[in-house]
């Protein structure tokens, strides 16, 4: 499965640790971003680019991060298509695979600890969407702008 990762500063360390974990576990990952470490660039391009990037089919999923996971999510979750859920514990993770089945996670660089922020991805790609009842809704989500 391709990946695709993207962080401002704020999310840059963080966004590099998970980027190693995924990729010794054999993902494959598209990295948008930012190339410039942990020097200031603006949120919503990040967010934005990653989401354009799994709507666009160039890779499954997207994980954003900047220092809360609040902007980014913000900006993902502004193209058409994307369910982009800031998770910041692995129950929320699993909620937002089997009822939400977002495309796209968002964590926060200053908010979330490396060990959780692990098992919080490893949640969300290992967990399957439920549908049923919640396929509607989703289906709702998905009519929106
Ligand atoms: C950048 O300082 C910070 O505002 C950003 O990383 C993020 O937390 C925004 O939501």
């Amino acid at each position: 499965m391709k990946i695709a990762l993207a962080s401002d500063h704020g999310g840059f360390e963080l966004k590099e640790d998970i980027k190693k974990n995924l990729l010794s576990k054999g993902y494959e990952i598209l990295d948008l971003g930012t190339t410039n470490g942990t020097d200031s660039v603006d949120y919503p391009n990040y967010g934005r680019i990653c989401g354009e990037a799994v709507m666009a089919g160039i890779a499954e999923k997207g994980i954003v991060f900047c220092g809360t996971g609040i902007g980014v999510s913000i900006a993902a979750n502004k193209v058409k298509g994307v369910r982009c859920a800031l998770c910041t514990s692995v129950f929320m993770a699993e909620m937002a695979s089997c009822h939400n089945d977002a495309n796209v996670l968002a964590l926060g660089g200053r908010t979330t600890e490396l060990e959780t922020a692990l098992e919080i991805v490893k949640t969300w790609l290992n967990t399957e969407f439920e549908g049923g009842r919640h396929q509607k809704r989703v289906d709702l989500l998905n009519q929106m702008r």
